[in-house]
């Protein structure tokens, strides 16, 4: 049976091929410096087992498979931008390595580089994966929009919330699975389907990021621990906990996420310890496993490789456990 290994190689391999980008420096120096940072690769990864899934090969699947990470890097850059944030996979991000002017210009290409490996394909395929990347890149935009609306409203209700994080994380998960499926021609029902898996594994997937922004490992994490507290974020831990906590707690929140304290260490640790004590952390992991475990009955009901499928079963369940 192949492994989750073989089809990060088999990216990461092509991946490399790609990254003589030329000149002007200054332009492709940070989209090469940004793409081979170590990532996870993980929606590469997902749209070439998608190809194999459904009877394709995953190796027609390849630059679909860059589009995606193409277009996730470019999202990162201009995320950083937004978030203020000085990390990225253990590095400055681009923005502080070179400067905001250099990461707006260097993303912009990215995107549009992203188009030139969709060009690759042909007919009908590149009709439907055109279709689809341009929903699901504007989805995007809209998720970071409410992201960022979130951040100065103290009215979020966590259908917002909900809503916002598939839209800016999950339907791109989906659209990585979808897109392997289309390149191996899969009938309707099974693009259906492997979509709604990778949707609730993004959302399961999103939750857990906000999770690790605030209790992660610095050593593993690669990003700035308590980036999403500093910012106000909006995230399912902190509406839990201002829902769940005692009035005095839930106050302490509100006031804490409402102002831009100068002692950044003690909010981080004041939420933190507010996000455990009120349970939020708790019906953090149960909303976590909800969404994984209606991924893995979308799964279930896929007419595929019975080896893929097993494949990922259990690159869903290493989602649930990862640390960065
Ligand atoms: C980071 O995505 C952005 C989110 C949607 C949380 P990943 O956690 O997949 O980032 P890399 O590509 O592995 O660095
Ligand atoms: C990022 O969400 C989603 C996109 C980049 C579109 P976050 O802002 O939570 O991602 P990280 O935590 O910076 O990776
Ligand atoms: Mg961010
Ligand atoms: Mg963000
Ligand atoms: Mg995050």
């Amino acid at each position: 049976m192949p492994s989750l290994e073989f089809y990060r190689s088999e990216f990461v391999t092509y991946l490399d091929k790609q990254s003589n980008y030329g000149e002007p420096k200054r332009l492709y120096d940070p989209i090469v410096y940004i793409l081979e940072l170590p990532g996870k690769r993980l929606r590469p990864i997902l749209t070439l087992m998608a190809a194999d899934l459904f009877g394709g090969h995953h190796k027609d699947a390849l630059n679909a498979a860059m589009a995606i990470e193409v277009f996730h890097n470019f999202s990162l850059v201009h995320d950083d931008i937004m978030d203020d944030a000085p990390l990225r996979r253990g590095q400055p991000t681009v923005h502080e390595k070179w400067d905001t002017n250099t990461g707006i210009l260097s993303g912009d290409a990215m995107l549009i580089k992203a188009y030139q490996f969709l060009e690759t394909y042909e007919g009908n395929i590149l009709r439907e994966l055109f279709k689809l990347f341009n929903d699901t890149a504007l989805k995007v935009c809209e998720g970071q929009q409410y992201d960022i609306d979130f951040e100065i409203r103290n009215d979020v209700s966590i259908a917002e919330y909900l809503k916002m994080i598939e839209y800016k994380t999950a339907v791109l998960v989906a659209t990585a699975l979808k897109m392997g499926a289309i390149v191996s021609g899969a009938a309707s029902d099974g693009q259906r389907l492997i979509y709604e898996f990778g949707r609730n594994l993004g959302i399961a997937f999103q939750l857990q990021d906000d999770y690790l922004d605030a209790f992660g490992d610095p050593e593993v994490f690669g990003k700035q621990v308590g980036g999403d507290i500093i910012e106000n974020k909006k995230t399912f831990l902190y509406l839990k906990a201002v829902e769940l906590a005692t009035a005095e707690d839930s106050k302490t929140l509100l006031d804490l996420y409402s102002i831009q304290p100068n002692d950044a260490a003690l909010k981080i640790e004041t939420a933190k310890a507010i996000f455990k004590q009120s349970g939020a952390v708790d019906e953090l992991d149960k909303e976590i496993k909800k969404y994984t475990d209606m991924a893995f009955e979308a799964l279930d009901q896929v007419n595929g490789s019975a080896e893929i499928k097993k494949l990922l079963t259990l690159f869903g369940k290493d989602l649930m456990k990862r640390t960065n």
